[in-house]
């Protein structure tokens, strides 16, 4: 047993909670749409072909806004073959994924579906085979009123009302190799600045994310990101990060410490950013849309699991762990912390492709692990972060160095003075003693669950859909100047706070 200590003061706030931090990504990849948003005749499915169990668990999940199409398919993606009277609609071939894309699912069974679920849309325009021309057809089909050649064909399409979507990614992964219209960060930074200025012609109330880099892996991480806001700056009001992590080799304290990781590529995002600006002396701030992450096991990938040029193959259903849930849990935290910066965050993806909910042709949708943390977070996640300053013993990484034993994160309603903590013990051998003092009013625990602490490699599956779920603890107590946790080995932890009743006199 160890001890880690943490002050939690209302005083030090970061920022209010981003409501579209709790976001997701449904991509034409594998069985994402086809088979998990959407899938006509399925036993759930309305008559739309809307699966309404997967609607059921997106609002369950607690998912605010949903980025589409893609992804890397969006790079090679013809909005239009995807609209109108399906008996009209051609299947293509998509170049991202080597497969059929049958086009019976498109923007407006998209934007239903989002309406359904109660969900904001992110709509990605196709800067890799496509260009600024393309980008302002779809836009103008998507939000025009009406009277113009792309407005009217979705009035045609029976779509009357403009579906105003506010903000649009400028592509996607740009930098990478893999990317259909893969350029320099320059020659995208150019066509993103004049595909901007143009869109915002159209439609002067939308937002723009620029494609920051691919990974932090990336050869031209922080140059990339530079040499597009050299470009772009003043016409874009995001740039994205993607990141998926996994174990590197047997550095399993690395794996646990990915949130740390996750920081670091923030902080460096907001560093270039603020670089630029300073350049320039603009007074506008560029923030960061983190619109693709997740645990992704990378190292399992061939890159295709069945035939290529299938109708919606099964690609990447990784199935998650209690670890993986304890570590999704522990990115979270991250993303909270730099709400002042990260305004957009979107799990990638939704359904079935690395995804927290599944499907199956012949029974109901169920819950990944890594459900669960993500559901409590975004329900219990409210007010403002805290600034919070954990002091714990470090855990030895082979690929990170040092890395702290106890992360912790918490955020505060202003109205109720209700206080969320969510801690994490990454060690592997001992629990922690977390010890809390809580400035301000006298506390009680109002809930306290956790995930972890035992059965790490135990899963959700279709045969055993509640195996793993989020247990309630005991094992803490108030005292006078704050409470006190259990944190049992590799766990996650959520305890909720209420300001103590005060008795009558
Ligand atoms: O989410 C799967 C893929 O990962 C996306 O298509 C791409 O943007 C990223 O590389």
């Amino acid at each position: 047993m160890f001890t880690c200590t943490a002050t939690i003061d209302p005083a030090f706030t970061i920022a209010p909670v981003p409501p579209r931090l709790f976001g997701s990504f449904v991509e034409h990849m594998g069985r994402c749409v086809y088979g998990g948003v959407y899938e006509p005749g399925h036993p759930e499915a309305d008559v739309d072909g809307l699966r309404l169990d997967v609607i059921k668990l997106t609002r369950e999940l607690g998912i605010s806004t949903v980025r589409y199409p893609g992804g890397n398919f969006v790079s090679g993606h013809r909005w239009e073959d995807g609209v109108g009277p399906r008996a009209d609609r051609p299947a293509t071939l998509d170049l991202a994924w080597r497969s059929v894309e049958p086009n019976t699912f498109g923007l407006n069974e998209f934007m239903a579906w989002a309406r359904q679920t109660d969900i904001e849309p992110i709509m990605a325009v196709n800067l890799g085979t496509r260009g600024v021309q393309d980008a302002c057809n779809l836009l103008e089909y998507a939000n025009f009123p009406g009277g113009t050649h792309y407005s009217d064909l979705r009035i045609s399409h029976g779509v009357r009302e403009p579906h105003r979507i506010k903000t649009w990614c400028l592509g996607n992964e740009m930098d990478g190799p893999w990317q259909i219209g893969q350029k320099t960060g320059t020659e995208y930074g150019r066509l993103a600045a004049e595909t901007a200025k143009a869109m915002r012609r159209i439609d002067p109330t939308i937002e723009l994310v620029a494609c920051g880099s691919s990974n932090v892996r990336m050869p031209t991480f922080g140059t990339w990101e530079a040499q597009v806001l050299d470009e772009a700056y003043d016409v874009v009001d995001y740039i994205s990060l993607h990141a998926y992590f996994e174990q590197h080799g047997d550095d399993r304290v690395g794996f646990l410490a990915s949130a740390q990781v996750m920081d670091s590529f923030i902080e460096g995002v907001v560093a270039t950013c603020d670089h630029i600006a300073a350049k320039r002396r603009s007074p506008r701030k560029v923030n960061l849309a983190f619109d693709e992450w997740n645990l992704w096991y990378e190292n399992r990938f061939t890159g295709q699991d069945e035939p290529e040029w299938a109708r919606a193959p099964r690609l990447i259903e990784d199935e998650y762990t209690v670890e993986d849930a304890v570590v999704l849990g522990n990115l979270l935290m991250s993303l909270l912390r730099h709400s002042d910066r990260v305004t957009i965050a979107c799990l990638a993806q939704l359904v079935n492709v690395i995804a927290p909910i599944r499907t199956e042709p012949d029974t109901g949708a169920w819950r990944q692990t890594i459900f669960h943390p993500f559901a409590l977070t975004a329900r219990h996640a409210v007010g403002e972060v805290l600034r919070v300053e954990p002091v714990s013993p470090m855990l030895h990484s082979t690929t990170l160095g040092d890395v702290a034993a106890v992360d912790v994160t918490a955020t505060r309603n202003p109205e109720t003075g209700e206080t969320t903590i969510f801690a994490v013990n990454r060690d592997e051998r001992q629990p922690a003693t977390l010890r809390l003092r809580m400035a301000g009013e006298e506390h009680e625990v109002v809930e306290h669950v956790l995930l972890g602490g035992q059965d790490l490699l135990a899963t959700n599956s279709r045969t055993a859909p509640r195996r793993v779920e989020p247990r309630s603890s005991t094992r803490h107590q108030v005292e006078p100047t704050g409470l006190s946790a259990q944190l049992p080995p590799v766990s996650w932890s959520m305890i909720r706070t209420a300001p103590r009743a005060v008795a009558a006199p």
